[in-house]
């Protein structure tokens, strides 16, 4: 290991003689070098306490996490209450509310992880994608906070988040791997070739499948938010009374469509003359059927894309994560798929399958690792995007290089 004053960088020669080179405008703190250093080496030399905040959405959390993979606290206030009587995210209260909980939350967290201020190593945040007055509240606290501290600030994906949290639960993941990121916003399979690189190989042309189970679910006269509602009800219903059509893509792409699947359920109930379930009643026969036929529908779609890509992407490991992870239908057919095509499937555990900060504490943990971190300008982003692998393949192609995918 040498220290360059000049270039104000740290070299290590590595085992195999490669040499990385962690400029300090990246990675600042001693303990995040050692920590950088420890990974590469593949072992673990000190214990690195991520501060994880996340604030995109509709819950505020905040987790500490030690070496990217044991927590030591999550606390996630959600504000499905507040947003319930309105069938959906009002992002304006959303914004309010994570005003009033983001220094409440992270003093719990501190708490239940029994660590104060002063040892916490790194903060990673969300910087996007999601509701920018939500973004920006957890994003300007873990900004001060890492100013005021002196320790690296990362600024991490949503999506990648989801990707790391079944890092906790599960055995290694071997690559390549794929991932199914389904939630409120997202529904993409990304091929992941090897940690941090994402090409996205599906994607939806229109609404995500958790947005479509929202939407259902106020069609049918179910609460806010749709996903758990539509699952409880489905669990009574009968999967195979209404048949839906899989959407057909016409350019041939390997894409998810589910907003046509919304207008089939529209047009079943308005045929059948089914009305919606009022408040505080009990779902009849005709509505547990269709909540029931549409969960199957959008299952159907996801694991079949699933399947066809994993067999033809030769994946090694299968993860499906994002809200609508929490359902078992889906969880059940993940199964299945990694059982026909011989791969193992890892989901998140239930705390950290919906939205939460231990996840994007271990995206935070893996990036600053790599000596990346973020510059104190950085802002949120809305529509950040996780793709990375394309501009590589490029890059790659214009340097006469072969990529071995
Ligand atoms: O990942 P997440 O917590 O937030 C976003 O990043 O969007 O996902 C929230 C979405 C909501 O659309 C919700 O209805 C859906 O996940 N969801 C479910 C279930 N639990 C949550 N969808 C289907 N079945 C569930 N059990
Ligand atoms: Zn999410």
């Amino acid at each position: 290991m040498t220290f360059d004053a000049a270039e104000n960088a740290v070299s290590f020669f590595l085992p195999e003689s490669s040499e990385v080179v962690a400029n300090k405008d990246h990675v600042s703190s001693p303990t995040a070098i050692a920590a950088w250093v420890s990974s590469a080496l593949r072992i673990e030399l000190v214990s690195v306490l991520i501060l994880g905040i996340e604030t995109s959405c509709d819950e505020t959390a905040a987790s500490v996490v030690r070496n990217g993979r044991e927590i030591l606290s999550s606390v996630i206030a959600s504000q499905i209450d507040l947003h319930k009587p309105f069938g959906g995210v009002v992002p304006e209260l959303a914004s309010r509310e994570h005003l009033e909980k983001i220094e409440p939350i992270v003093l719990e967290t501190l708490r239940q992880a029994g660590i104060s201020y002063g040892e916490i190593d790194a903060i990673a945040v969300t910087q996007g994608p999601g509701l920018v007055g939500s973004l920006l509240v957890g994003v300007c606290f873990a900004k001060a906070l890492a100013f005021g501290l002196d320790i690296p600030l990362i600024g991490v994906n949503h999506i990648e988040g989801h990707v790391f949290s079944v890092i906790f639960d599960n055995p290694q993941i071997e690559y390549p791997a794929l991932a199914l990121i389904v939630s409120g916003g997202h529904t993409n399979l990304f091929f992941v070739p090897e940690p941090g690189q994402y090409k996205v190989v599906s994607r939806t042309r229109d609404d995500a499948a958790g947005e479509a189970f929202d939407k259902v679910a106020k069609m049918l006269g179910l609460e806010y938010p749709g996903g758990p509602a539509i699952e409880k009800v489905a669990h009574e219903g009968d999967p195979t009374k209404v048949k839906f059509t899989r959407p057909k893509i016409s350019d041939g792409r390997p894409d998810f469509s589910f907003s046509g699947l919304k207008t089939a359920v529209a047009k079943y109930m308005r045929e059948n003359n089914i009305q919606p379930v009022s408040h505080g009643e009990q779902p009849g026969k005709e509505i547990t059927d269709l909540a029931a036929s549409f969960q199957a529908s959008v299952v159907d779609s996801l694991t079949g894309m699933l399947k066809k890509q994993a067999a033809e992407l030769s994946a090694r490991t299968l993860i499906v994560a994002g809200g609508v992870a929490s359902n078992n239908a889906l969880r059940n057919a993940a199964r299945t798929v990694g059982a026909q095509v011989g791969v193992p499937v890892y989901f998140p555990s239930a705390h950290l399958s919906t939205d939460n900060a231990a996840m994007i504490a271990a995206a935070g943990y893996f990036h600053l690792n790599r000596g990346e971190s973020s510059k104190l300008d950085m802002t949120a982003d809305v529509s950040m995007r996780l793709q990375n692998l394309d501009n590589r393949d490029a890059e790659l192609r214009r340097r006469k290089v072969r990529y071995r995918l």
